[in-house]
């Protein structure tokens, strides 16, 4: 009788960490999550995807790098200006062409553009 307590009790063990382990791996795999698709970014999405690195300081490898562009927080370039620049370039800014940055994604960057001014 107490044998098979001990042996019940260990299934159960032995039930609940199978579990754990199953579930954790499910965990583990779904944690890298792909990057979003051109064409489906939200306005910040794209920025950090394609003018950020750009446009603002980053950090490589602990140490933060002055942006090779200008910062744009408070520029409040015009709309039709700064969809010029994004197609069509501005100097060394080489055009962002549809393959990069979706028709689609303007509307949403332009307006993640005006939360910091950079779009009047
Ligand atoms: C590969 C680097 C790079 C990327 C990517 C890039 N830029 Fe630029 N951008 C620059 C540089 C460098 C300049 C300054 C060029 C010049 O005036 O000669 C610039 C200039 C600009 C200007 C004009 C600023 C001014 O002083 O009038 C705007 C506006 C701008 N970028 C917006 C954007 C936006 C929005 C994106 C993303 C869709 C973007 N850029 C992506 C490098 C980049």
């Amino acid at each position: 009788m107490q044998q098979t307590n001990a042996r019940r009790a260990l299934a159960l063990v032995g039930a609940l960490v199978g579990a754990l382990v199953v579930s954790n791996a499910g965990a583990q795999s779904a944690a890298p999550t792909a990057p979003p698709r051109v064409g489906s970014r939200t306005g910040q999405q794209a920025w950090s995807a394609v003018c950020a690195n750009c446009h603002m300081p980053r950090t490589v490898g602990g140490r933060v790098r002055a942006p090779t562009g200008p910062r744009l927080e408070n520029k409040r370039t015009p709309e039709a200006e700064m969809r010029n620049v994004i197609r069509n370039g501005h100097g060394t800014m080489r055009p962002i062409p549809a393959a990069r940055l979706a028709d689609s994604e303007l509307a949403p960057l332009i307006a993640y553009l005006r939360t910091f001014n950079a779009v009047r």
